[in-house]
């Protein structure tokens, strides 16, 4: 079936960036000034997950590099650090230490802040190079602490560092985190923002068939396969991963069943394993309270009561909070996390009126598979642990 099943994988660099040229010249109008030894500007990449930010922007700095290879008096480096998960402190020891040799790194606690920024600085100024440029990844981890995205961009401007010209590359797909930054942040950081949209089926055929020509043994593709998964892909989100994922369960799926091609059947049976992954890690990645308010309506659909109202979760809550020696939280806090349920569409809500001057109120229900959620939580990792290897089943 696969000729090369890595070239579908997430971690695989095309040869060729294909469907985003327009905002590839944006990139290049932005960075233009390197080549001339001078500043190039500060980029905020943004855009939803899947939709090529990451390859695109590796693919267009590898270009970068090479292409300024040539020149005698210009010498790029490019730093990059994924933020996922790292406050903006740690950012900026890891930013140190990716500049430093392995002698010279320093621990990710007990130096001061400012002392920090010491550091970084004097790596610039030490540089060979003539331009570094930094690209944080999933830069919105980074949350309300955006003093380090203010000073890399000024470094020079504030004299911290005479020599080295700085670039800052933040990449996000929460474009919510734009709206956070201070102003003073935005001025410097977004002075170019390029958004990545999402695909359309036409653009994610093409992608899938770039792929597909390297990652599949020839002629094991019936020819609705690739339309078929690219517009699947395209209707619910436009994200190529999401396109890739499909095509490649389509092909476990046909080598799973010893089938001789890969067919439209299995496209469509991809997409149902792909969508429930995707449920799993939403699910798995809720907090541990919403994980026991989910739980609670988890129980009383179990037992045939739901719709159910806040006050009857809150009391099955309550019941599993204490015996499970979890915080109990106050009902304020329950209904809050009952809302946020709702909206990331793992619960159903409805209103109930109760006819005239009754006043009206809310009834919960799950939105996704009873079993679904029962599997997720009861494997959840951080629940079983807390509670000494016991599963939430246990507390009720
Ligand atoms: N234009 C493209 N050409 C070829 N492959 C692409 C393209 N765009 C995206 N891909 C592929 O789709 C997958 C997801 O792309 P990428 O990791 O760049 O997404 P992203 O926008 O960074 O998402 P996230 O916000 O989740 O980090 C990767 O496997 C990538 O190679
Ligand atoms: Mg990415």
């Amino acid at each position: 079936m696969f000729e090369d099943e890595h070239v579908l994988q997430d971690e695989y660099t095309p040869e060729k960036l294909i469907e985003r040229d327009e905002e590839k010249d944006d990139y290049v109008e932005a960075l233009q000034p390197v080549a001339n030894g001078g500043t190039p500007r500060n980029i905020f990449v943004y855009g939803d997950t899947g939709v090529g930010k990451t390859v695109a922007t590796r693919m267009i700095l590898d270009e970068l590099v090479t292409d300024t290879d040539e020149f005698e008096d210009v010498d790029v480096e490019i730093v990059w650090l994924n933020c996922k998960g790292l406050t903006s402190y740690q950012t900026a020891v890891q930013l140190v230490n990716s500049l430093r040799g392995s002698s010279r790194k320093i621990s990710s606690s007990g130096h001061a802040k400012a002392a920090v920024y010491e550091m970084l600085w004097s790596e610039l100024d030490d540089r060979d190079a003539t331009h570094v440029l930094f690209v944080l990844d999933e830069v919105d981890s980074l949350g309300s602490d955006d003093n380090l995205l203010y000073q890399i961009p000024r470094a020079r401007s504030n004299q911290h560092i005479e020599d080295t010209h700085i670039g800052l590359i933040g990449i996000c797909n929460n474009f919510k985190f734009r709206e956070s930054l201070s102003q003073r942040v935005k001025s410097t950081l977004c002075e170019t923002e390029i958004r990545f949209g999402p695909y359309d089926a036409g653009e994610l055929r093409t992608i899938l068939n770039q792929r597909a020509d390297k990652a599949f043994v020839d002629g094991v593709l019936d020819d609705d396969v690739i339309p078929l998964a690219a517009a699947l892909a395209g209707q619910n989100t436009g994200s190529a991963r999401r396109a890739l994922d499909i095509l490649y369960n389509a092909g476990s799926l046909a080598r799973k069943h010893d089938d001789d091609t890969v067919t439209e059947d299995h496209v469509r049976e991809a997409v149902s394993v792909v969508e429930k992954g995707v449920i799993e890690d939403e699910l798995r990645d809720l907090p541990t309270q919403s994980h026991l308010v989910l739980y609670a309506i988890a129980q009383l659909e179990q037992q045939g009561e739901t719709p159910a109202r806040r006050k009857e979760i809150y009391e099955v809550y309550e019941g599993i909070a204490e015996r499970g020696e979890f915080d109990v939280k106050a009902q304020r806090t329950v209904l809050d996390r009952l809302g946020q349920l709702s909206l990331k569409g793992f619960l159903h809500v409805n209103e109930v009126n109760k006819g005239r001057g009754g006043g009206k109120h809310h009834q919960y229900e799950l939105d996704v598979k009873l079993d679904l959620v029962l599997t997720v939580l009861d494997e959840h990792s951080r629940i079983v642990e807390a509670t000494g290897n016991q599963q939430l089943s246990d507390f009720t």
